[in-house]
């Protein structure tokens, strides 16, 4: 259906805005591409060292996740869905950067915190969970996004779950080089200390 292209293509302009990319370069820490693991991430900007910069990027990554859903509420769950996705697959692959974008993690959880409010507490509590237990942030990202679909279909939300399992597996892949570097133990943990 049209309305629902239109939905997903303006969730995907939403979500193909690299807040990360802009706030590094504005805030001065340079170009996020070419520090630390070159992701778009919030935690790629704390590697670039900058507390506040992170915590705006993980806000704004999140908050364009929850727009896109919230904004196509109203014209219905599929639309409201498909919007959200739309954001997801922007921020992963967004026009702007030669569809090189980043991991998913915030706008997966600021979609799923949008369209099922407690799926998203649940999402983002195993991240919190993890995240202390290892100080990896791609560790609980991981763990939060596979949760997603969990959390939306043992609280019944059944509309959302295959779209959200097929999220979750796209920022698996975009994931991979985490992956490899946990697998051998290399991976970076979270600092919340000043480096440099
Ligand atoms: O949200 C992205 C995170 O899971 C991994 O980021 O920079 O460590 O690859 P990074």
């Amino acid at each position: 259906a049209p309305y629902l292209a239109a939905a997903f293509a303006a969730g995907y302009l939403l979500g193909a805005i690299p807040f990360g990319v802009v706030i590094a370069r504005l805030m001065g820490l340079g170009d996020l591409r070419k520090i630390g693991s070159g992701n778009i991430g919030a935690t790629n900007v704390l590697r670039a060292g900058g507390k506040g910069a992170a915590a705006a990027t993980l806000a704004l990554d999140a908050g364009k996740g929850a727009a896109a859903a919230l904004l196509f509420a109203g014209w219905g769950p599929d639309a409201q869905v498909l919007a959200g996705a739309g954001a997801f697959v922007g921020h992963l692959f967004p026009v702007w950067l030669r569809f090189r974008g980043g991991k998913g993690v915030a706008t997966f959880l600021g979609l799923i915190l949008a369209l099922d409010p407690l799926a998203g507490l649940g999402a983002c509590a195993v991240w919190l969970a993890v995240a202390a237990l290892t100080r990896i942030s791609s560790a609980a990202g991981l763990a939060a996004t596979a949760s997603g679909p969990l959390w939306l279909w043992a609280l019944g939300d059944l509309h959302a779950v295959l779209v959200a399992a097929v999220l979750a597996a796209l920022s698996w892949l975009r994931h991979r080089d985490n992956i490899r570097r946990l697998a051998r133990g290399e991976e970076s943990r979270i600092s919340l200390k000043r480096r440099r």
